[in-house]
C-alpha cells in the first residue's frame, strides 16, 4: 500500500508546546543525560520531600531493580487537586456525561472534586483502611470512581479497578489475588441502555472472597438491591465526613495501584504501579503527547477499568489541571452519532479513543459522523492496538474533516503512559505508525536471537532502559515479573510485540509476537493481512491467525466481517484473496476465510484471538477460558460454520 505522509500542519508547527527541533533536542538529552532530564522533568510535580536520587535501574539480573526519585515523598491526589486550588479551584475538572442522553450532565470542580475525595477518604479512614491496604473497585463510569481512586491514593491505600464488565468469578479471582478487605461498587451499572447489576455480582463474587469485610455502594440506578448487615455501607455515608483530609506522605516508589492484565498464559498479572515515577510520565505524556494547555476540553473515551482510563481519564489530565471528560456510554447507543454529539456538546478540542470504536463506526457509514458539527476538535488520538491505514484515514478525514493531527499511542499496561507516539507540532504523521519515541525511550529491534537490527528492519520490540512510568512488579510475584518481561531478551524489558522501522525511523507495530506468523519462512505481521483486508470497501472487520500447512509451515487463515449490506459468499472470497495479493503480494494469500458475523472481543473491545488461533490451528477441544468474552455465542457460530479445511 502506497505510504502517505501528513506533515505538521502550519498553525501547529508554529504554536504547539514543542516543534520538531525542540523533540530532537529534548529527546536526546533525555537519553544521554537521564537523570538530568528527569531530574527537571519531575520538578513539574509538588514534592513533600524533594529526591537527590533520580534513577536507580538495572535489567540484569545480578543486580535487577527499578526505582526512581526513591528517597523523595509526595502525594499524588495532591498534585492531581490540592495544588490547582488557589490558582484554578472552580475550573472544571471532570465533565461528566451519563449514559442517557436525557439525563442531565455533571461538572465538577477542582474545590468541589478535593471535597468529595478528603470525605470519601475519611469514610475508607472510618473503615480502618490505611496505607498499603488493597482497595477494590467494581465501578461504572461516574465520577466517584475518580473520587475512589483519590480518596485512595490520598490515604496511601492501593487501588485494583476491576473493570465493571467482568464476571463475578473474574471479580472474585482478582479481590483475592490482593487480598482486599473492602469493594467499592454499584447498585447498577448503565451502558448502552442496559443494567449491569453490579452489587449483586459483588455479591456473588464474595461467596468465593472470605477476607473481605466492607462493601460500600453507591446507588446509581436505585434499584432495590439487598444490604448485608454488617458489611454493606452506602456510599452516601461520605457526606457525613469531613471535607478535610491531610495528603499521606508516599514515598515515591510506595505502591499507587495494582491493575490486572492478561498475559499469553496463567492467570491475570497484577500490574504494580507506584507513585512518583508514574505521576512524573502521566502528566508529561498528557502535556505532549496532547498538547495540552489548562483551559482545553479533553476527552479520552476510555473506561477507568484498563490503564487507559487511569493515565489518561484521571491521573495525567487532573495533574495538569485539565477538564476531563468522563463517558459512562457507549458509542453506538442511542445511536452512532453519539460520540460526536458529545463532542459537540462540551466543545471537546482533543479526544483519544480506540480503533476497534472507529472502525464500528465507519462502518455505521459517514452520515451519523457529518450530521454532527465537531469544529470545536483540533486533535485526535488513537490507542490499544494498530489502527489500520483505513480506518485512520476516515478518523482523519470523516471525522477530523482533515484538520486534525491523529497521535497513534503506542504503549501497554505495563508502561503507565504513552511510549511510541506522534507530538503533534514536531511529528509529521504515517497512518498506522505510532512514529517515534517519547523522551527517554530508548526502542530497539531485535531478531529472535536477540540481535539487534539496525536501521530500517523488522524484529521483537524491545526497551533498553528503564523510563519512570514502568510497572514495578507483578503483585505478590516479583520472580514472574523478571521471567515475563526481562528472560526472553537479557538485559533489555521485552515488550511481547513485533514491530518494523523504516527508512525514517518511524515505528510499525506489528501486533503481538504471538500473532506474528511464519509463511513459506517470510515472517508476517497479522495486522499487516488484517490492515490489507479491512481496506477493502466490503469489509468491515478482520482478523487473521496462523494455522498449520503442509507445504508453507504456517498459513493464513482470516476471519471477516463485512459490512452490514454485503452478502458474503464465495466470489466475494475469490475477490478478497485478490484483494490481498494485489496489497500485500502473493505470499499474503489467505488459505482460508471464514466469514463471521461478528468476532469474539472480550468486553474491552480487543479481539480474542487466542480462540481465533485455536481455531485456525482447528485445535478446538478446549478453547480454555471464554469468560470474559462480550457474547460468548459468538464462538459457537464460528466452530459451527468452520469452512472445509483441505
Ligand atoms: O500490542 C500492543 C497493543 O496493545 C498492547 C497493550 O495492551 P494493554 O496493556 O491492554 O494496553 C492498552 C492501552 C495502552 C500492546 O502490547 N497496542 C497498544 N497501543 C497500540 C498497540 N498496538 C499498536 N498501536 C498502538 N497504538
Amino acid at each position: 500500500m502506497a505510504e502517505s505522509i501528513y506533515p505538521v500542519p502550519q498553525q501547529w508547527a508554529e504554536g504547539a508546546l514543542i516543534d520538531a527541533a525542540g523533540y530532537q533536542t529534548m529527546y536526546r538529552r533525555s537519553v544521554e543525560d537521564p537523570e538530568g532530564f528527569w531530574g527537571e522533568a519531575a520538578q513539574r510535580l509538588d514534592w513533600i520531600r524533594p529526591f537527590t536520587r533520580v534513577k536507580d535501574t538495572s535489567f540484569d539480573e545480578a543486580d535487577f531493580g527499578i526505582a526512581w526519585f526513591s528517597d523523595g515523598t509526595l502525594n499524588i491526589s495532591a498534585n492531581a487537586l490540592d495544588r490547582h486550588l488557589a490558582e484554578r479551584g472552580d475550573t472544571v475538572a471532570i465533565l461528566w456525561e451519563a449514559d442517557d442522553p436525557a439525563e442531565p450532565h455533571r461538572a465538577i470542580t477542582y474545590r468541589e472534586l478535593h471535597a468529595d475525595v478528603c470525605r470519601f477518604a475519611n469514610l475508607l479512614k472510618a473503615q480502618g483502611i490505611g496505607r498499603g491496604d488493597r482497595v477494590t473497585l467494581y465501578l461504572p463510569m461516574v465520577p466517584e470512581a475518580a473520587v475512589a481512586m483519590l480518596a485512595c491514593a490520598r490515604i496511601g491505600a492501593i487501588h485494583s479497578i476491576v473493570f465493571a464488565g467482568f464476571s463475578p468469578d473474574a471479580l472474585a479471582g482478582r479481590i483475592r489475588d490482593c487480598d482486599s478487605r473492602i469493594v467499592l461498587t454499584a447498585d447498577e451499572g448503565l451502558r448502552g441502555g442496559k443494567r449491569i447489576p453490579l452489587k449483586a455480582n459483588v455479591d456473588a463474587a464474595l461467596t468465593h472472597c472470605i477476607g473481605v469485610e466492607r462493601v460500600i455502594m453507591l446507588r446509581r440506578t436505585g434499584a432495590d438491591v439487598p444490604m448485608v448487615e454488617g458489611r454493606d455501607i452506602d456510599w452516601a455515608e461520605a457526606a457525613n465526613q469531613s471535607a478535610d483530609c491531610a495528603p499521606a506522605e508516599m514515598n515515591a516508589e510506595d505502591p499507587l495501584f495494582i491493575l490486572y492484565t492478561s498475559g499469553s498464559t496463567g492467570k491475570p498479572k497484577g500490574v504494580l504501579h507506584t507513585t512518583g515515577g508514574y505521576a512524573v510520565w502521566t502528566a508529561m505524556t498528557h502535556e505532549y503527547v496532547f498538547d495540552y494547555r489548562p483551559g482545553q476540553i479533553y476527552w479520552c473515551a476510555a473506561d477507568i477499568g484498563w490503564v487507559t482510563g487511569h493515565s489518561y481519564v484521571v491521573y495525567g489530565p487532573l495533574m495538569n489541571g485539565a477538564t476531563s471528560v468522563m463517558f459512562e456510554g457507549v458509542p453506538n447507543w442511542p445511536d452512532p452519532s453519539r460520540f460526536w454529539q458529545v463532542v459537540d456538546k462540551f466543545k471537546v478540542e482533543i479526544f483519544y479513543g480506540a480503533p476497534t470504536a472507529l472502525r464500528a463506526l465507519m462502518r455505521e457509514g459517514d452520515d451519523w459522523v457529518a450530521k454532527t458539527d465537531r469544529s470545536s476538535l483540533r486533535l485526535l488520538g488513537s490507542v490499544g492496538e494498530p489502527i489500520n491505514p483505513e480506518a485512520w484515514s476516515w478518523y482523519h478525514r470523516v471525522v477530523g474533516e482533515g484538520r486534525c493531527p491523529i497521535v497513534d499511542t503506542w504503549w501497554q499496561t505495563e508502561t503507565g503512559g504513552a511510549m511510541i507516539t506522534p507530538l503533534p507540532g514536531a511529528t509529521p504523521l504515517k497512518p498506522g505508525s505510532a512514529t517515534k519515541p517519547f523522551f527517554g525511550v530508548q526502542p530497539a529491534l531485535l531478531d529472535t536471537d536477540g540481535k539487534e537490527i539496525e536501521g530500517a528492519g523488522d524484529g521483537c520490540l524491545v526497551i533498553k532502559d528503564s523510563w519512570p512510568g514502568q510497572m514495578r512488579t507483578v503483585w505478590g510475584d516479583h520472580d514472574r515479573f523478571f521471567q515475563t518481561y526481562f528472560t526472553t531478551f537479557k538485559g533489555v524489558y521485552f515488550t511481547g510485540d513485533g514491530c518494523r522501522r523504516d527508512e525514517d525511523g518511524y515505528y510499525w507495530i506489528t501486533g503481538r509476537i504471538d500473532d506474528v506468523i511464519n509463511v513459506s519462512g517470510h515472517r508476517m505481521g497479522t495486522a499487516e493481512i488484517e490492515s490489507a483486508l479491512v481496506a477493502h470497501h466490503k469489509v468491515a472487520e478482520a482478523a487473521v491467525v496462523g494455522m498449520p500447512h503442509d507445504i508453507k509451515g504456517q498459513g493464513i487463515y482470516a476471519f471477516v466481517t463485512t459490512n452490514a449490506e454485503v452478502t458474503p459468499d464465495a466470489a466475494l472470497r475469490a475477490e478478497l484473496i485478490k484483494w490481498v495479493r494485489q496489497e500485500i503480494g502473493p505470499i499474503a494469500t489467505p488459505d482460508v476465510i471464514q466469514f463471521a458475523p461478528a468476532l469474539p472481543k472480550t468486553r474491552s473491545g480487543k479481539i480474542m484471538r487466542r480462540i481465533l488461533r485455536k481455531i485456525g490451528e482447528n485445535d478446538v477441544g478446549n478453547l480454555g477460558d471464554t469468560s470474559t468474552l462480550a457474547d460468548p455465542s459468538v464462538v459457537d457460530h464460528l466452530l459451527a460454520n468452520r469452512p472445509h479445511l483441505t
